[in-house]
């Protein structure tokens, strides 16, 4: 699709409240453990947060758009490498994708590819030397997606009920 647009986010919450549910709704759905639950209230909250993230670790979002409506979105941070990081790591400068979501209707058309490139663009500009981004186990999807763009596993996050 040669005609999305790939902008940056600048200030209506809605498009990304709408955007963030549904990314919650499909982990919801993608649950094996049925833990995850969507309150009303999830998506205001979850944005008011993000938004704060965002403007205090010198971050930016991204929205793609087709036709003038918001298909996708992605949020990204700059990490700081820390006093502790330097007993055990090689010294760095790490990013994080927090969020990339593509609506339902829109995947497999490169939108996911372009934000990420545009993302990986700015972090670049930041001089960022690895990016990190946490994915849900049974989200076979979007671990597939980052495998092909070149990411590699690195932690392991287990779980256990204890009943
Ligand atoms: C994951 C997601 C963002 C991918 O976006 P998308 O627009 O559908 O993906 P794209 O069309 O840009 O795919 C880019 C490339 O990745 C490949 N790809 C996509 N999904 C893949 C998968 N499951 N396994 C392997 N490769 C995959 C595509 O084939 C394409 O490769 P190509 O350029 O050689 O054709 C989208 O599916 C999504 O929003 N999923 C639900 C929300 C989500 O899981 N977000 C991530 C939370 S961590």
């Amino acid at each position: 699709m040669s005609s999305i647009k790939v902008i940056e986010y600048k200030g209506d919450k809605k498009v990304l409240v709408k955007l963030i549910e549904e990314l919650q709704d499909y982990l919801v759905k993608v649950d094996p453990l049925k833990r995850r639950i969507r309150l009303p209230e999830y998506g205001e909250i979850y944005i008011d947060n993000l938004l704060k993230e965002i403007s205090e670790n010198n971050g930016i979002i991204y929205i793609a758009e087709f036709k003038n409506t918001p298909v996708g979105m992605i949020a990204g941070i700059i990490e700081e490498f820390t006093k502790n990081d330097e007993i055990e790591y090689i010294s760095s400068k790490p990013a994080k994708v927090l969020e990339l979501i593509v609506s339902e209707k829109n995947r497999g058309k490169n939108i996911g590819k372009l934000l990420m490139d545009k993302m990986e663009e700015y972090f670049k500009t930041k001089e960022c030397d690895i990016i990190q981004v946490k994915v849900f186990e049974p989200n076979k999807d979007a671990h597939g997606f980052y495998k092909k763009l070149g990411y590699q596993d690195r932690f392991i996050d287990m779980i256990k009920e204890s009943k």
